[in-house]
């Protein structure tokens, strides 16, 4: 079997912290139980390119047991957790990731994925598709899922440009991805690694959070419930009126550069923080990017505006600046949750993942009859995926009555 991670020997931390996650991912528990029984993906490959963490980990068992051959790359040079990486191996799962890897080596290993000519094409950013369009034509799989905002962005870009040549599902767009994953988990894991980074006390700072999505909006929510004044900076003006009306202060990135003592980007954008910002910043400003590229904050123009360049602590780089004012910058500005902490709790990867590995049988059941495109799961399995969660949770759900539900469907009555 062919693999590339850092240290066989980390395999038995890393099967700790898969079973550990397991435990707590029960919509997947109950998927891998249908799964085995039913095999609906027997006879293919999934190449996946994700964040290689416990809970992927999990994703990977999953389809295993639904009869898939798995092959894993990381989606990000900075985000492999090398523990699961060696315990995926040791578990017969081909898995190219090492934390930390050069670009270099996170190209080749993602090659090495599409090397094993997947059949279903499972992705954190788009990343394998975009080279399935570019480097990779002599591929042809069934179809691809998509986890992430960015991803699906990309995505519809090629679409839009009529590039795309495979049917796509967009997992991102499922309710019970972005309404949680984004929000609840963003919302916490990035203030874990902001926190682990750093060690610095919410309550009283003023955290300047830019971008109002779905994972804007998580990360505001806990850093205020953490006592930090949140500014928003939104270009929508929809979204920076819910983030106004959310009590939080909306202002410009110019002005919010000048009070923060915490800026999180969170756009999906390019140089969402570059030299004007840096020039108006505080000293010991901290900056943490949230999104899923490294290029929300201008790095190489920091770099430029430093005369000096230290590590302060782990995942915390202190850049200073000509003037002696300093700059401290989270997990190389690559994903301050998965950088700097471990990415979201298993508890909200389980609704994430459900929907990935029921996109994969969802693109099985329709392989060779579906034109390019972009799909949304059906509704129905957004449901069930609730349902399931909320049963895990020892929730009740309600339901209507009779009357209600004819009340409902008509229209002459009215008072
Ligand atoms: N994206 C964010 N958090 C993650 C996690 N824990 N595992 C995989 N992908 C993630």
């Amino acid at each position: 079997m062919n693999y590339d991670v850092a240290d066989l020997s980390l395999a038995s931390t890393g099967a700790r912290r898969i079973d550990w996650a397991e435990r707590r991912m029960p919509v997947l528990r109950s998927i891998r139980e249908r799964f085995e029984k039913e095999q609906p993906l027997a006879g293919l490959t999934v190449g996946a390119c994700l964040h290689v963490t416990a809970e992927t980990a999990n994703l990977m068992r999953v389809l295993r047991a639904g009869g898939a051959e798995v092959a894993l790359c990381a989606s990000n040079p900075l985000s492999t957790q090398d523990d699961v990486a060696a315990a995926l191996v040791a578990d017969g799962i081909p898995t190219f990731s090492i934390r930390g890897e050069d670009d270099d080596t996170y190209y080749r290993h993602i090659d090495a994925v599409l090397d094993m000519a997947p059949d279903i094409t499972m992705d954190d950013g788009a990343d394998l598709a975009t080279l399935l369009h570019t480097q990779r034509t002599d591929l042809n799989p069934i179809g691809s899922t998509e986890e992430t905002t960015t991803g699906v962005i990309r995505l519809r870009a090629m679409a839009a440009d009529g590039t795309l040549r495979l049917p796509v599902v967009a997992v991102n767009d499922s309710d019970t991805k972005h309404l949680f994953d984004n929000r609840y988990g963003t919302g916490q894991s990035a203030m874990d690694g902001i926190i682990r980074a750093t060690n610095m006390l919410m309550a009283g700072a003023t955290v300047a959070v830019i971008g109002y999505g779905d994972c804007g909006r998580g990360v505001a929510m806990r850093a205020e419930g953490m006592g930090a004044k949140v500014v928003v900076v939104e270009v929508d003006p929809i979204r920076a009126l819910a983030a106004a009306m959310d009590g939080h202060r909306v202002l410009t990135a110019d002005d919010a550069a000048r009070v923060a003592d915490v800026v999180i980007t969170v756009t999906g954008n390019k140089h969402v923080l570059r030299r004007q910002h840096f020039d108006q910043m505080k000293d010991g400003v901290v900056l943490a990017n949230a999104g899923h590229f490294d290029v929300e904050i201008d790095l190489e123009v920091l770099g430029e505006m430093a005369r000096d360049r230290r590590p302060v602590r782990n995942n915390l780089e202190e850049y200073e600046l000509a003037d002696g004012r300093r700059v401290l910058v989270v997990a190389e500005g690559r994903l301050v949750n998965l950088g700097a902490a471990e990415g979201h709790p298993a508890d909200v990867m389980d609704m994430s993942f459900a929907n990935q590995a029921l996109a994969a049988e969802w693109l099985a059941q329709r392989a060779g009859q579906l034109e390019p495109g972009i799909y949304t799961l059906p509704v129905e399995l957004d449901r069930e995926v609730a349902r399931i969660k909320l049963d895990s949770m020892g929730a009740g759900l309600e339901e209507l009555t009779e009357e209600q539900k004819s009340y409902l469907a008509g229209w002459r009555e009215g008072t």
